[in-house]
């Protein structure tokens, strides 16, 4: 089969990828100059684990290409793509669909038979509808087929969640478009990934129900954590007590600074609209939203609270920008609302990510210093916090941050460090829904059985280890 899709970005690069992997040929149309001159090269321009062998494979042996001349490209292919951006429309939260009906358009203007349209972007409710009109419209002369196939990839497993899915959701009105997708989706399907085909309409709000309950599983815990550290209980413990509960499962369940990303933030808004718009308003979802909102914009001042009240003139460490580990995405990552606040309020602050420096520095303030990795970031710090659970971030030693840091202040705002060791270590540490917490654990010293507490409340941290004999 022959494919082409609009939009070079995280879905659009690695759909195509995998798709031309599978045996497809699939040409990739991008528009931005500078993102399709670097994959013409052969360089990724964003950092996905193993998308660079995979395009670099595919495009060696002819069956992945990159240009900007959308004509050529959807020239006889059975399916075109749309993968281009849908944003949060400035003003009032609706997606933004401007680069989607500017590409059907281009798409309509060039096709010369047959073809499938299909929106992998997250688009809303009536969108694929309305691009079968606007189709309709442009090229009476063709017989164009339009169907949904929401993508559910993860940024930093893209590959994987592609390759391997939960499911592949296919919506469209059109028997023949369905044949199409049922042959392009064949390779999955033989591996056993459920195929759901729905409506065109279902499909479009599959694709925004998913993201907002998991959302909103988010925002659950994380409201829980904060009732924990109130009520002198363990945020893991309840997680994985509720977690086991098949009903519940238990993913999602980790709490941290609130969600950020480049979907979860823009789609729970955009539902929020829909179903508004529709007259049967999703209340908890609108909760989610606020409830965020709110957790990222407190999490400046809970740093500030941490440090004593004040952090003027004092050199905070941030370790991890990028919204989650493995991506080098800052789209509302919870890093910005941090590191502004710090330096508003007067902060010396030093950053490191892995592999979010480059899209970090347009987006942070002024007088930030960039360091070369996590011990430059605390050597002198006042205070360290930790903002997104990188690996390597989790394999450093509390002693060896102790011997660099100038204070004694660990802000652990994913739960990555263990509170024992941090105390331990002679840390005042915080994490989040454990701080107030006091932690038995029975293991053994010499052979003997051990009582391993740990009480941290406030500013005060207390550690130690009792055999009992
Ligand atoms: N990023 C994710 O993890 C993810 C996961 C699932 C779904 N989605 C959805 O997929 C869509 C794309 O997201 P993304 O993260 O890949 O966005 P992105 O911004 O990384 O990529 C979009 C790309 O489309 C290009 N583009 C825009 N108009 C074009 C046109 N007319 N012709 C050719 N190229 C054009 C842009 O230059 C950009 O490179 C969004 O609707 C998003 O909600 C994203």
């Amino acid at each position: 089969m022959r494919i082409a899709i609009i939009g070079g970005g995280y879905v659009g690069l690695v759909s195509g990828a995998c798709f031309a992997d599978l045996g497809v040929e699939v040409a990739i149309v991008e528009v931005d100059p500078l993102k399709l001159a670097a994959l013409r090269q052969g360089r990724i321009p964003i950092f996905e684990p193993g998308l660079d062998r995979l395009v670099e494979e595919n495009a060696k042996a002819g069956r992945l290409s990159f240009g900007d001349d959308i004509a050529a490209a959807v020239a006889g292919v059975d399916v075109v793509f749309i993968a281009v951006g849908t944003p949060t429309r400035r003003g009032d939260g609706h997606a933004d669909l401007s680069y989607v009906y500017a590409a059907v358009e281009q798409v309509a203007a060039n096709l010369q038979a047959y073809t499938v349209v299909v929106t992998k972007s997250t688009v809303p409710v009536g969108t694929g509808r309305q691009i079968g009109r606007l189709l309709q419209e442009l090229r009476p002369d063709l017989e164009v087929d339009v169907a949904s196939n929401p993508e559910f990839l993860r940024e930093g497993s893209a590959i994987g969640d592609f390759m391997r899915p939960d499911r592949v959701v296919i919506g469209t009105a059109s028997e023949r478009a369905r044949e199409v997708l049922r042959q392009l989706y064949r390779p999955l399907y033989l591996i056993e990934t459920p195929i759901v085909f729905t409506g065109l309409e279902t499909a479009e709000l599959i694709k925004y129900a998913a993201n907002a309950y998991l959302a909103m599983k988010v925002t659950y815990i994380n409201e829980v954590a904060d009732l924990c550290e109130r009520v002198g209980a363990d945020v893991h413990d309840v997680a994985r007590g509720i977690g086991l509960d098949g009903r519940i499962g238990r993913k999602f369940l980790h709490p941290g600074p609130g969600f950020g990303g480049s979907c979860f933030p823009k789609d729970t808004l955009a539902l929020v609209r829909i179903a508004q718009d529709a007259g049967a308003p999703l209340r908890l979802v609108e909760t989610v939203v606020s409830v965020n909102d709110a957790r990222k914009a407190g999490m400046g001042g809970r740093i500030v609270s941490a440090c004593g009240g004040s952090v003027r003139g004092r050199t905070i460490g941030v370790l991890g920008l990028a919204f989650k580990p493995e991506t080098d995405d800052m789209r509302e990552a919870p890093s910005l609302g941090i590191v502004h606040r710090l330096v508003e309020d007067g902060a010396h602050v030093r950053v490191f990510d892995p592999a979010a420096m480059q899209q970090a520095r347009p987006l942070l303030p002024e007088g930030v210093a960039y360091c070369d990795d996590a011990i430059d970031v605390a050597t002198g710090a006042d205070a360290l916090v930790l903002v997104t659970e990188w690996n390597e971030f989790r394999a450093i030693a509390p002693e060896r941050l102790r011997q660099c840091m100038n204070g004694r202040v660990v802000i652990d705002l994913r739960n990555v460090f263990d509170p024992l060791a941090m105390c331990e270590a002679g840390f005042v540490y915080h994490s989040i829904g454990r701080t107030a917490s006091e932690r038995r654990v029975d293991d053994e010293v010499d052979g003997l059985p051990a009582l391993t507490w740990q009480r941290n409340v406030g500013d005060v941290a207390s550690s130690g280890r009792r055999v009992l004999s």
